[in-house]
């Protein structure tokens, strides 16, 4: 919170809940200034289920809504209009700011879409240099969803990668922040994740220059040519 990160992202399978709601209580950021994500895990689909999860997301993070609820990944076991209903009754019920979607392709975006009661916000899914998202990104955009960008850095790969890195010297940016502002400039809002401090500084310095148009064409090759999920 120091650096002047206010997006954070959670959720029920993390396990780390408590601990955010710890940090953001011993800052002295406004709640109004925070943007607070978490997720419903698949297994707690079934309507009370997911109401008892958002519910005891709320309690560990010591929060009375957060500002969004997310559907973690998809259950095809679960009747997604049932999900969907008790989804955005959370929002309804003033537990959750906005409500979303994360790991959804085209077809289960359409689907939800139809049995939502409320506006989906997002769908978060795993989306870096290596992975061409173009066809989602694209449905989520005529639909007014935004695109969340997961696993931003591609974990650290793109430390590694000649293209990136040689991009980066001519910028001065390190291979990471060429990965974000990659992603920024494709429209995407991103979520890295750092342990190390000094990381938190270069993520977030990522708003003071641009990538040429072929720059991005060049980062985009990557994409299309290895298509990898990690
Ligand atoms: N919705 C979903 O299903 C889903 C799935 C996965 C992740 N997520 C969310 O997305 C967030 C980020 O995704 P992720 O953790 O998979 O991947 P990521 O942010 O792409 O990568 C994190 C890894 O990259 C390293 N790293 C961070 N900054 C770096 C930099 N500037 N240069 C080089 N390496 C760097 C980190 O190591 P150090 O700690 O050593 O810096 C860490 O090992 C997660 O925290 C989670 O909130 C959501």
């Amino acid at each position: 919170m120091r650096q002047g990160y206010r997006h954070i992202d959670t959720a029920e399978m993390y396990e780390n809940e408590r601990e955010v709601g710890e940090g953001l209580r011993a800052s002295a950021v406004k709640r109004s200034d925070v943007f607070v994500t978490t997720k419903v895990w698949p297994t707690h689909f079934a309507p009370r289920d997911l109401e008892r999860s958002a519910k005891d997301s709320l309690v560990r993070l010591r929060l009375s809504e957060v500002d969004l609820l997310l559907l973690h990944w998809p259950n095809p076991r679960i009747p997604l209009s049932e999900t969907m209903g008790a989804l955005c009754k959370m929002k309804q019920a003033g537990f959750a700011k906005h409500v979303g979607i994360s790991n959804f392709t085209v077809p289960l975006i359409e689907e939800a879409l139809k049995l939502a009661t409320e506006p989906l916000v997002t769908d978060q899914i795993e989306w870096h240099p290596y992975l061409d998202q173009a066809e989602i990104v694209s449905a989520c955009r005529k639909r007014g969803l935004a695109v969340t960008a997961y696993s931003p850095i591609a974990r650290g790969k793109v430390s590694r990668d000649k293209v990136i890195s040689t991009i980066g010297m001519k910028h001065g940016k390190s291979a990471g922040q060429v990965s974000l502002r990659f992603l920024v400039q494709e429209g995407a809002i991103v979520i890295p994740r750092t342990s190390k401090v000094e990381r938190l500084a270069e993520n977030l310095a990522i708003f003071d220059f641009e990538l040429t148009k072929a720059e991005m064409a060049d980062i985009r090759k990557l994409g299309a040519a290895q298509q990898s999920v990690l």
